[in-house]
């Protein structure tokens, strides 16, 4: 598969990452299935990338682009609750999550939506997985298409930050990385390669986000400084736009929902 030959793009879950990766995708130019399990969702979704902080008619409002190139982007999208309509697509990107208060990351429902779908989508199609941390080549297990199952991190909110994190397994085609690393080009992101590792490690960012978290938090138990210091001294001392407090650090664990690491 060469990039031009990537028409149609198939997001799995409307949630929050899913709707600004769908708002991306749909203002980069391409046809784009949104799946999720109720109308209801769905019409969220169309909420969510219209009318949330960071929609459209937010970047209306900043001049990123006019209420035309709004509606032409909307007209590309279908929202539907049916895998068949997934058939065409020719690249899936997951981004589902199990709805709990607390846990954002869910293996087995990752694996089952991937098994769910392999059957049907075109099986030249590259599966891509939005997990913050779990190892691709465990999830990738879930398919028959293991060459062309690969990690595609975004970070939050989708639609702004220009980082993609492209995890590579051992068992993935040079020619479905590439393609990837294209696509996320004419997205206008910046994409870097990571290889796969045993152990859910988080990939470079959760990685090295999780180690500043713990030293800030000890830093505060330790009665070294308080928050506001910690963050003030990151921030203007090595220019972190935002310091470790404000970005959630008091949370313990960045896989949690109230985490703020991706
Ligand atoms: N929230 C973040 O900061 C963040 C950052 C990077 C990556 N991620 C990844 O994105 C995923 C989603 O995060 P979110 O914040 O959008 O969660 P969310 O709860 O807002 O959205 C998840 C969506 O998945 C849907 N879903 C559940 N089962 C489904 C199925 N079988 N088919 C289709 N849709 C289904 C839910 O109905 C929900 O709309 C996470 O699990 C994580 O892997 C999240």
């Amino acid at each position: 598969m060469k990039i031009d030959d990537v028409k149609q793009i198939g997001v799995l879950g409307g949630g929050l990452m899913g709707s600004g990766i769908v708002q991306n995708i749909i203002l980069s130019g391409y046809k784009t299935v949104c799946r999720d399990l109720t109308d209801e969702i769905l019409e969220n979704t169309r909420g969510i990338i219209i009318s949330s902080r960071f929609g459209m008619l937010s970047g209306i409002k900043g001049g990123k682009f006019t209420k035309e190139q709004m509606d032409e982007a909307l007209g590309r999208l279908t929202l539907t609750t049916q895998v068949e309509d997934l058939e065409n697509c020719d690249i899936i990107i997951e981004s589902v999550g199990g709805g709990s208060e607390t846990q954002l990351e869910d293996k087995e429902l990752k694996k089952r939506v991937f098994a769910e779908i392999d059957d049907t989508v075109n099986k030249d199609a590259i599966f891509a997985t939005n997990t913050s941390f779990f190892t691709i080549a465990d999830l990738a297990e879930a398919v028959k298409r293991k060459d062309r199952f690969i990690g595609m991190h975004w970070f939050r909110p989708p639609n702004i930050l220009k980082a993609i994190e492209l995890v590579y397994t051992q068992y993935n085609l040079e020619e479905v990385i590439q393609v990837m690393e294209e696509f996320c080009q004419r997205l206008g992101k910046t994409s870097a390669r990571v290889k796969d590792v045993p152990g859910d490690t988080g990939f470079i960012g959760n990685r090295i986000w999780m180690q500043v978290t713990r030293e800030a938090r000890r830093i505060v138990e330790e009665g070294v400084a308080t928050p506001k210091d910690v963050d003030a001294v990151m921030k203007l001392g090595y220019g972190f736009t935002l310091g470790p407090f404000e970005m959630g650090a008091e949370t313990r664990d960045p896989r949690q929902r109230s985490g703020q690491s991706s």
